[in-house]
């Protein structure tokens, strides 16, 4: 379906994920709903077998591909899943629970073209079990980011970033499944951001053109 707003072809989705994949659920059901314009999904690949969000593809009649990365070296096994990106055709490359660092070459195959979503307000607790460090920490306040994706761990641009309250009653699950609520619209904002055309990078500033 072409972009209604701008009569350009849709922006080709490419998710990669690891395990449950409610991301990629909350992006099917946002296009399927008609809430995220100008968009299709290409592509769903998973490095796991056997992972729930794969099973979801197939439910949701959704194209997807497994890459098991498990005993392969990063360099063999992102060459693989950019060969497959580039054979559907992505536009922009979805990190939705991908939990595998990109090499160098992956980043350099999506120039800006790839997001990643994050359980925390970056620059706060980068790296694995945020949710966990930010209530350890004892913040007040956390949630998610949806950033592009540099050479760099957690730390490209910011396109999106939704709050949430920690609550004193709250145990780190709690507060989890309130970011994972968050994320789930996090994900839909920035990817309409982006196919929207309507936004620039000013240095690290991914900001709507004047
Ligand atoms: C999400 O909370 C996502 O933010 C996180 O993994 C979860 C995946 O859930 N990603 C990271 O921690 C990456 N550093 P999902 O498979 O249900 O979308």
């Amino acid at each position: 379906m072409a972009n209604q707003q701008t009569d350009r072809p849709p922006l080709r989705l490419g998710i990669l994920l690891s395990g449950r994949g409610s991301n990629m659920i909350a992006i099917a059901k946002a296009i399927r709903e008609g809430r995220l314009k100008g968009v299709e999904i290409a592509i769903v690949i998973s490095n796991v077998a056997n992972v729930c969000g794969l099973a979801v593809t197939r439910e949701l009649d959704l194209p997807s591909a497994i890459f098991v990365s498990k005993g392969r070296s990063r360099a063999e096994h992102d060459a693989d899943v950019i060969a497959c990106l580039q054979e559907h055709k992505v536009d922009l490359v979805c990190l939705a629970g991908y939990m595998r660092l990109l090499s160098p070459a992956f980043v350099t195959a999506f120039p800006q073209r790839i997001l990643n979503i994050h359980p925390a307000l970056l620059p706060a607790f980068p790296g694995l079990d945020a949710q966990q460090q930010a209530w350890d920490y004892g913040v007040k306040v956390a949630g998610c980011t949806v950033h592009f994706v540099d050479e760099h761990l957690d730390h490209g641009p910011i396109v999106v970033q939704r709050t949430v309250p920690v609550l004193d009653t709250d145990d780190a699950h709690a507060l989890a499944d309130r970011i994972l609520a968050e994320e789930h619209i996090a994900y839909s904002e920035a990817i309409a951001r982006v196919a929207s055309g309507e936004y620039e990078f000013q240095g690290r500033r991914y900001v709507k053109r004047g």
